[in-house]
C-alpha cells in the first residue's frame, strides 16, 4: 500500500493518531474535537501547567467545558505532554502556536519557527501537517516546506502539508470549531485533499482551495475586512459625536437595509489576538512586494485613537460636572477585549487604564473573568463592583459583559462613560455615550 492510501485509510477508520502543537484558544478546542470524533489525540505545549491541567481533565479554555474534557481524557482518547519526541509515533498534526507582532509591527515568527523545527527533528513519512496559526501569504511554502522536505521527504508522496487558517470566535455560542466551515489548502492537490478528508471526519463543513497562499489569505482577508469597517465606523462615530447625532442608533437604523450592508460598532480600540494583528502580517508581506497596504495602515491609525477619545470623553464628561481628572477615581468596568470572555491580549482597557493613570486619575476595575490582571507595567485586582459604584466619580463600560446588572448600576452612580452601547435604552443625564 502507497504511503497516501495507508494514511488515508488510518484516518477513514479514525485509527490515525492525531497530534495538536499547541493548546490554547485554538488548539485546544480543535483537540476535543477530534477526541470526540473517535480519534486519539495527544497535544503537545511548552507549558507543563497547561499538560497537566488537560491530563487532570480541568479545561482552562471557556469554550472547552471541563465536563466535555474528562471523559476524554478518562477513556485515553486525549492527552498532553511537553515532549515532542511522541511525534515519531503520530499520524498527523496541526500547529496552533502564536503568532503575535514584534515591537516594530513586524511578524514574530519565532513560534512557528520553533516548533516547526521540533516537528522535523521526528517528521517520518505517513505524516499530514497543517499550520492553523494566523500569518502572512507565503509562509506555509516558503518557510515550512523547506524546514520538512531538509532531510530528503517530499511533499505531496510521502508526507503532505497543509495550511488551514482557524476562525474559532471565543465565547460564541452559536459557532465552535466543529459548525465553523473548515477552509483548507495544500502545497500540492495531494495535500489538499488529504487535509480535507481529516478535517471531515471531525468538523461540518469543508472548504478546499487550490494553495496554501490562498487559504492564508483568506484569514488575512476575513480579519482585515472586519478591522477597516471597524476603524470606519470608529470614524463616523468621532464624526457623529462633533455633529450631536447618536451614532448607535444611526447604525441600528442602517442595519435594517435587507441587503449591501452589514452592521459594525465603534468602541474604545481594538482587541484580542487577532483583529488588531493580523493585519499587519498582510502589510509587512505587500510591502515587499512594493505595494502599501493603505487602508490598513488609515484604520489601524484610527483604531489606535479611541482609547485616547474615551480618555478625552471621560475628562471632558468630568469637567462639564465640575470635577477635574487629575485625583478622579475612574472605576472601569469590563478589561477583557470582548464581553462574556477572559482573554485581556492586546484589549483597550490596558490602554485607556495606562492613560488615565497618566493624567493622574485613580484607577480601579471590575470585571467577573478577569479576577487578577498581570499585563507589562499593570498588576491590578478586580474589585467589588457594588462596593466601587457608588464612590468612583466616574465608570467606564469598556467592556459590555452580560452578567453587569446595568439598571444598578445606573441607580448607583453618578457618572457612566459607556463606549459599547450597553446602557442602550437607558435615558439618563449620567450616561455619556461614545
Ligand atoms: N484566539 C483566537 O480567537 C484565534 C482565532 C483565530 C485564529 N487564531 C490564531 O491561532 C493561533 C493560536 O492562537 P491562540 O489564541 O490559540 O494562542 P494561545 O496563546 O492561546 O495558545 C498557543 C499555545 O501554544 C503554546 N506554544 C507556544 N510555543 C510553542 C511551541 N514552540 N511548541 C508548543 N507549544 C507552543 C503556548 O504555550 C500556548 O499554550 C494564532 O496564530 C492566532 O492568531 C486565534
Amino acid at each position: 500500500m502507497s504511503v497516501s492510501a495507508a494514511l488515508e485509510k488510518k484516518i477513514r477508520d479514525r485509527t490515525a493518531r492525531v497530534g495538536v502543537v499547541g493548546l490554547g484558544y485554538v488548539g485546544l478546542p480543535l483537540a476535543v474535537e477530534f477526541a470526540g470524533a473517535g480519534f486519539s489525540v495527544t497535544g503537545i505545549d511548552l507549558k507543563e501547567e497547561k499538560t497537566a491541567r488537560v491530563n487532570a481533565g480541568d479545561s482552562y479554555v471557556p469554550d472547552v467545558p471541563s465536563d466535555v474534557l474528562q471523559p476524554l481524557v478518562r477513556a485515553g482518547k486525549l492527552r498532553a505532554t511537553t515532549d515532542f519526541s511522541v511525534i515519531a509515533e503520530l499520524d498527523t498534526i496541526n500547529i496552533c502556536v502564536p503568532t503575535p507582532l514584534r515591537k516594530t509591527k513586524d511578524p514574530d515568527m519565532s513560534y512557528i519557527v520553533s516548533s516547526c523545527q521540533e516537528i522535523a527533528r521526528h517528521l517520518h513519512a505517513g505524516m499530514l501537517l497543517i499550520l492553523e496559526s494566523t500569518t502572512y501569504p507565503g509562509t506555509t511554502d516558503e518557510l515550512l516546506l523547506p524546514m520538512f522536505e531538509a532531510a530528503g521527504l517530499r511533499a505531496g508522496s510521502d508526507f503532505f502539508l497543509c495550511f488551514s487558517p482557524e476562525r474559532v470566535d471565543p465565547g460564541n455560542p452559536t459557532y465552535q470549531t466543529v459548525n465553523i466551515p473548515k477552509v483548507v489548502g495544500g502545497v500540492t492537490e495531494a495535500c489538499t485533499e488529504m487535509g480535507a478528508l481529516f478535517y471531515r471526519q471531525a468538523l461540518e463543513h469543508v472548504v478546499p482551495v487550490s494553495s496554501t497562499q490562498v487559504a492564508e489569505m483568506v484569514k488575512l482577508l476575513e480579519n482585515t475586512f472586519r478591522m477597516i469597517n471597524i476603524g470606519m465606523v470608529n470614524e463616523m462615530a468621532m464624526m457623529c459625536d462633533r455633529m450631536g447625532i447618536n451614532v448607535w442608533e444611526v447604525i441600528e437604523a442602517a442595519a435594517t437595509k435587507p441587503f449591501g450592508f452589514m452592521p459594525f460598532y465603534p468602541g474604545p480600540g481594538l482587541g484580542g489576538h487577532c483583529i488588531p494583528i493580523d493585519p499587519f502580517y498582510l502589510s509587512w508581506k505587500t510591502r515587499q512586494a512594493g505595494i502599501e497596504a493603505r487602508f490598513i495602515e488609515l484604520a489601524g491609525y484610527i483604531n489606535g485613537q479611541m482609547p485616547h477619545y474615551v480618555v478625552d470623553k471621560i475628562q471632558n464628561a468630568l469637567n462639564d460636572r465640575g470635577k477635574a481628572l487629575k485625583g478622579a477615581h475612574v472605576h472601569v468596568l469590563g478589561i477583557a477585549y470582548k464581553k462574556d470572555i477572559d482573554d485581556v491580549r492586546e484589549s483597550p482597557a490596558l490602554d485607556v487604564i495606562h492613560l488615565l493613570t497618566q493624567r493622574w486619575a485613580r484607577v480601579s476595575y471590575s470585571d467577573p473573568y478577569v479576577p487578577e490582571l498581570h499585563s507589562d507595567s499593570l498588576t491590578m485586582r478586580s474589585e467589588p463592583l457594588e462596593e466601587i459604584a457608588p464612590k468612583a466619580d466616574c465608570l467606564v463600560i469598556i467592556t459590555n459583559h452580560s452578567v453587569f446588572d446595568y439598571t444598578r448600576l445606573l441607580e448607583q452612580s453618578q457618572l457612566i462613560v459607556d463606549t459599547r452601547n450597553a446602557m442602550k435604552g437607558f435615558v439618563s443625564d449620567k450616561i455619556v455615550r461614545l
